[in-house]
């Protein structure tokens, strides 16, 4: 499989990002997530990875931990409940949480689906949608599988405008009112300094949606449940990060606020307003 070339479109091309960094993090002393998979991923495409290095690149690594905190945790009040990956890119978050009785579906745009399907394959609890998070042609796949739903959007509504994000949200209200969703916000400091962020900076995509505070949202429906910053990570999870990650992140938090509290990652309860 060595050597696959890419043909993704703008927004397709910031998968690469995450699945590097899953990969610098495998390959390092003590690894956050361990996903040694990406790395094979890595080495079967054919990219410059290398220039997203970057003093940044690792905080995608602990964003994720901290979406597989939210994820594992339904997983033990629900586990044979459904969770529904908006925009997965190569991620391997099932393969890392699998507890042999969840039904999952992995969505993303056509190109990114067929960039996915080179290495994964569909299994009886586990399926790819090549399709838009702001379409709802794929609802009733998700609605016959077994409840209760957690759909998780991980560096994903970021690069959506206001009203496409909104138009995401209120939709899954009114179809999946209960559900749980995770997704992250980026405040008016991160979108105005992406291009000073080197992995950012190498893709042509832009952040867009700008929300300072996730409270916002609510006007839509969806109901904050709980938010985190780098700073702030689930206890039991703040116990897998390297501490010098974890009192460097709550001393920049101490020292410069606006800087860690731009970028936030949230769980909702989806309702209808
Ligand atoms: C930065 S990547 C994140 C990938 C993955 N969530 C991760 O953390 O590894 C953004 C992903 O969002 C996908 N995406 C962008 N707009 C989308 C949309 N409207 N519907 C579904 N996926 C979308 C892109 O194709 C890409 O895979």
């Amino acid at each position: 499989m060595s050597g696959i070339g890419l043909e993704l479109g703008d927004v397709g091309e910031t998968l690469l990002i995450p699945l590097y960094a899953r990969a610098c993090d495998a390959s390092s002393p003590r690894p956050v997530l361990g996903d040694r998979r990406a790395g094979e991923l890595l080495d079967a495409i054919d990219y410059d990875f290398s220039r997203f290095r970057g003093s940044s690149l690792s905080g995608s690594v602990f964003r994720s931990s901290i979406f597989d905190g939210w994820v594992a945790r339904f997983l033990r009040e629900h586990p044979g409940g459904t969770v529904v990956e908006l925009g997965t890119g190569l991620n391997t978050r099932f393969d890392r949480l699998d507890n042999g009785t969840v039904h999952w579906f992995d969505l993303d745009l056509p190109d990114a689906i067929a960039l996915r399907r080179r290495f994964f394959s569909d299994s009886d609890r586990c399926r790819m949608i090549a399709g838009s998070a702001s379409h709802t042609d794929w609802f009733d796949k998700v609605a016959a599988s077994p409840p209760p739903y957690l759909f998780v959007s991980e560096a994903v509504l970021i690069y959506l405008d206001d009203a496409a994000v909104r138009r995401v949200l209120t939709q899954l209200c009114s179809r999946f009112s209960g559900s749980l969703i995770a997704f992250d916000t980026a405040g008016k400091r991160m979108i105005a300094n992406q291009d000073r962020n080197r992995s950012l900076a190498q893709v042509s995509a832009r952040l867009q949606w700008v929300c300072d505070n996730p409270h916002d949202i609510e006007r839509w429906g969806p109901e904050l449940l709980d938010t985190r910053t780098l700073a702030t990570p689930q206890p039991e999870i703040a116990k897998t990060w390297p501490p010098q990650r974890r009192y460097g992140m709550s001393l920049l938090a101490h020292l410069a606020p606006p800087i860690v509290n731009t970028y936030k990652f949230n769980l909702f309860k989806l309702a209808t307003p």
